[in-house]
């Protein structure tokens, strides 16, 4: 019979871990490790006080046998969200300063008589990644905006994040931090009961998709993409997963386009086939 383990402490086997960690590597790439062990913990003895389960086993036991929306669950707990708006300024200043400018001046329209712009945020997580490369983009591009098709793509492998990066509701606290003007602009706040959020505006929403993609899957964009975020989540990958994903973003880059890493990642052996332009700017060779 199921007990109720609010109080007690569950004792997560080797065996269990380590399907864990097969589980999840099998399923999305993220490489867990004994210095992860403890955060496996605290987010699956969660999830079984949820489902009124006695022992992690029993969970392990649910994930072999059940379906696609108690496996997408657990990856939803599993994966780790952080993010920020305008986080690593300095990608969204090379945006604006160098490569907004430089494709505004040479990019040549298409068919339709319009220039096109596609940039990927590959694990958008809640969605400020995405918000703050459209603002950079409105910023930058308002003035010939009518000229031009721009269009960014989110995706994330967690279907919780990705609904509230569709929702783009946040809390205030989160663009405490960003220019005051970006705030009247981009902004809305909400009243009464929701006076502690804003709420982002359909000139940015309108620019971006959300869409669920686990990296590790194949691809259906065709692109090309003059700029893809890849931040902060290759750190999770291995290498022979990080060198596959490499190719595979090398591929969809537009000849000249640019991929933008996270702070601590690099492209390890990959990095011969892009120069690199700034603080984790990559830029595939024309
Ligand atoms: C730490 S967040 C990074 C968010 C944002 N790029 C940034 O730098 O602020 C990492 C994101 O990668 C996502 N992720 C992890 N494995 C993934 C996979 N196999 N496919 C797609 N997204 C994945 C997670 O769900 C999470 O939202």
């Amino acid at each position: 019979m199921a007990k109720d383990t609010r109080n007690m402490s569950v004792r997560l086997s080797d065996e269990d871990f380590s399907f864990i960690c097969e589980f999840v590597y099998q399923s999305t790439g993220i490489v867990l490790n004994d210095s992860k062990r403890e955060m496996v913990y605290r987010r699956l003895t969660r999830i079984i006080r949820e489902r009124k389960l006695n022992a992690f086993s029993d969970y392990c036991q649910l994930l072999r046998t059940q379906g696609d929306e108690e496996k997408d669950y657990f990856i939803n707990a599993i994966t780790t969200n952080l993010t920020s708006f305008f986080r690593e300024q300095h990608h969204f200043d090379y945006l604006a300063d160098e490569e907004l400018p430089n494709l505004m001046a040479n990019k040549r329209a298409e068919a339709n008589g319009k220039k096109r712009l596609r940039i990927w945020s590959s694990a958008s997580s809640t969605g400020e990644e995405p918000y703050s490369i459209a603002i950079t983009a409105l910023e930058s591009m308002r003035s010939v905006l009518s000229a031009w098709d721009v269009k960014i793509l989110a995706t994330d492998i967690d279907s919780n994040v990705l609904a509230t990066g569709k929702t783009g509701v946040y809390e205030y606290r989160r663009i405490e931090n960003i220019e005051e003007d970006f705030k009247q602009k981009y902004f809305k706040r909400g009243c009464g009961q929701n006076e502690n959020n804003v709420r982002v505006n359909k000139e940015l929403s309108n620019l971006i998709t959300f869409k669920q993609l686990n990296l590790l899957h194949e691809w259906p964009m065709a692109g090309p993409f003059d700029v893809i975020f890849c931040r902060n989540v290759i750190i999770y990958f291995d290498k022979p997963t990080q060198q596959e994903l490499f190719t595979r973003y090398y591929d969809l880059l537009a000849p000249g386009g640019l991929l933008m890493l996270g702070h601590s990642e690099n492209l390890g052996a990959y990095q011969q086939h892009f120069d690199n332009v700034g603080r984790t700017i990559f830029r595939k060779p024309l």
